[in-house]
């Protein structure tokens, strides 16, 4: 959360910082600014709102600069707002911040001059300025030896042609080639401009300066660092003929569920190279999305690989009394790779001496360099906030762990062709179905086994972009409680892929429908096997063991047309952000 950018170069800097804030603009929209060194002057542009917005702003303001930092904000401290915004500049400084700084009420002890914003980040510009008679490096290393907290820093210093950037636990990467230095919270920004960059490890600082990027220890001492191949590069990130990310990105399922399987018949390798014989049970962790695919996970290996599974959220997970066991394979599932509380478990789990799997999307990403070992989804880059493809490609990766880990025999690509061919289901959900929905005052997801995890994940997706308040639950748990809401006011989805589900299924529809409630009906099966129901989203071709991946489908397009339909943007939902780098 939060992205921040950085150029230094040949070129004007101030399109190549909003192209870049573009990019990384999924990691938070509460407000975005820029400063940049025009003739040496530190100029600050900064607004609420989205990149957009800025842009727009900029335009009035005919800035010939080559050197400049941005930032997109999710708000921790201090409501969004334009005196919230990043930069923070103050006398000879500017900075922008991604993180947390822990001790920013105590660092404001030191300084005496009245702060202009709620952040915790403005301490950093304030001690800067106080330590302004250093040299700029030692000022900077100064500084920062007295943050408490998690950050990626990036600060321009007024009179002088220099960036210095510092990061501890959130990202920062930076790239060089013949015309430029760039700096970004994420690898995305550099795609078709460079072919390699340095990965800033924590405590570490960088001064770049024309052509020269110079990397120094926590102890000051300048040290030498190998730059990376940059990999995988898509040619650019755009919304192609949709329009929004969201949507082109469930029309890709298709193809990154294939990709994500290929790679392993490709190489069987990748899947024996982990010894599965050294562990008699499998923890899965992860947030949100993520977690969801980790709680499918543990269905698939206890039913394929018969191994016993739990699964756990990573913010509580690192608060439980874990007893910890040697025996036990922890996978953290991850399509950032950089989720905070995620980080934190891995890192809590190797401290106990036990080997950790790390799924994910983001090549490179933190939580791939810290994990035992690491698998991948090949999806590119997911740009909406809303997870929809990295999902069904880490349900499709962990069905071939747990249905081949302990089979000697090549991996069939004949099951995920079969997924392949749902691309003709991936039609739009009939315009009919979305006044409806967005009449009713409750919404209750519903189903049983795996069917209850889609639910989860449904009601998860519908919530976040539509603003609508709904519950998911096990079917045969409606009774023992919930059934209380259900009156002529609510809508409950009933999610059936399963036909030894269907008797069970029946009696909870009967039990909604004796109370008024309204059920539409998500399933493969044949409608007429089932109690009364208001509507049906039917897809008879769905006939594969990954049902999970073909019935969010319908769900996820439910929930991106309510969205459309309500007039709201299903790429940035209010109040979130794609990448949560804090606890
Ligand atoms: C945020 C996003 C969710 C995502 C979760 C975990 O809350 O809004 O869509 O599922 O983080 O992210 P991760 O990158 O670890 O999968």
């Amino acid at each position: 959360m939060c992205g921040i950018i950085g150029y230094m170069g040949k070129e004007d800097c101030i399109p190549q910082l909003l192209h870049a804030l573009k990019i990384v603009e999924y990691r938070g929209y509460d407000s975005a600014g820029i400063s940049c060194l025009d003739h040496g002057k530190l100029i600050t542009i900064k607004t609420k709102g989205k990149i957009a917005k800025l842009e727009t702003l900029l335009q009035h303001h005919p800035y010939h600069a080559t050197i400049g930092i941005g930032h997109t904000r999710w708000a921790t401290h201090g409501k969004p707002s334009t005196r919230n915004a990043h930069p923070h500049t103050y006398g000879h400084w500017s900075i922008i911040h991604n993180g947390i700084i822990e001790n920013a009420h105590i660092l404001k002890q030191e300084c005496p001059e009245p702060f202009s914003s709620q952040t915790d980040s403005e301490v950093i510009a304030h001690l800067l300025e106080k330590n302004n008679h250093l040299r700029g490096i030692d000022c900077f290393r100064k500084v920062i030896s007295q943050l408490q907290g998690t950050y990626a820093i990036a600060g321009l210093h007024e009179g002088e042609e220099s960036m210095y950037v510092a990061k501890y636990k959130n990202p920062l990467y930076i790239a060089q080639n013949n015309e430029s230095i760039m700096i970004s919270s994420d690898l995305a920004v550099f795609y078709g401009k460079f072919y390699s960059y340095y990965c800033l490890e924590d405590h570490e600082i960088a001064m770049i300066q024309e052509n020269s990027i110079t990397f120094y220890n926590q102890q000051g001492k300048s040290i030498a660092k190998q730059s990376l191949t940059l990999q995988n590069v898509p040619q650019t990130i755009s919304k192609g003929i949709y329009p929004y990310y969201m949507e082109k990105e469930i029309h890709e399922i298709p193809y990154v569920t294939q990709s994500t399987w290929q790679q392993f018949v490709e190489d069987e390798n990748l899947l024996h190279n982990i010894p599965w014989q050294n562990y008699t049970c499998i923890h899965f962790i992860a947030c949100g999305t993520a977690y969801h695919a980790g709680q499918m996970g543990a269905i698939y290996f206890e039913k394929y690989a018969h191994i016993p599974c739990k699964s756990s959220i990573a913010s509580e997970f690192l608060y439980e009394n874990t007893l910890f066991f040697p025996k036990t394979l922890y996978i953290l599932i991850s399509q950032s790779g950089e989720t905070a509380d995620t980080l934190s478990c891995c890192e809590k789990i190797k401290s106990h001496q036990c080997d950790t799997l790390a799924i994910v999307n983001v090549p490179h990403s933190r939580l791939s360099q810290i994990a035992t070992y690491v698998l991948h989804t090949l999806c590119g880059p997911e740009m909406s906030v809303a997870s929809t493809k990295v999902y069904t490609a880490q349900l499709t990766l962990l069905y071939l762990l747990a249905t081949h880990i302990h089979i000697e025999q090549s991996i069939p690509i004949e099951q995920v062709q079969s997924i392949l061919a749902f691309t003709d289901s991936i039609t739009p959900i009939p315009s009919s179905f979305l006044p409806k929905i967005v009449s009713y005052k409750k919404i209750l997801f519903v189903g049983k086994g795996e069917d209850y995890i889609t639910a989860k994940e449904a009601s998860l997706k519908f919530k976040e972009i539509t603003y609508t308040h709904c519950l998911a639950l096990p079917c045969g748990e409606l009774k023992h409680g919930s059934l209380a809401l259900i009156d002529a006011d609510s809508l409950v989805i009933v999610i059936c892929t399963k036909p030894n589900m269907i008797d069970k299924i029946n009696t909870c529809m009967e039990e909604i429908k004796a109370r008024n409630g309204h059920i539409w009906l998500v399933t493969n099966e044949n409608k007429k096997k089932f109690a009364p129901f208001d509507a049906i989203l039917s897809y008879p071709n769905w006939s594969t063991p990954l049902s999970a991946v073909t019935s969010i489908i319908p769900l996820q397009l439910l929930a991106y047309q309510t969205a459309v339909a309500k007039g709201l943007n299903p790429d940035q939902p209010r109040n979130l952000a794609k990448s949560v780098t804090v606890e």
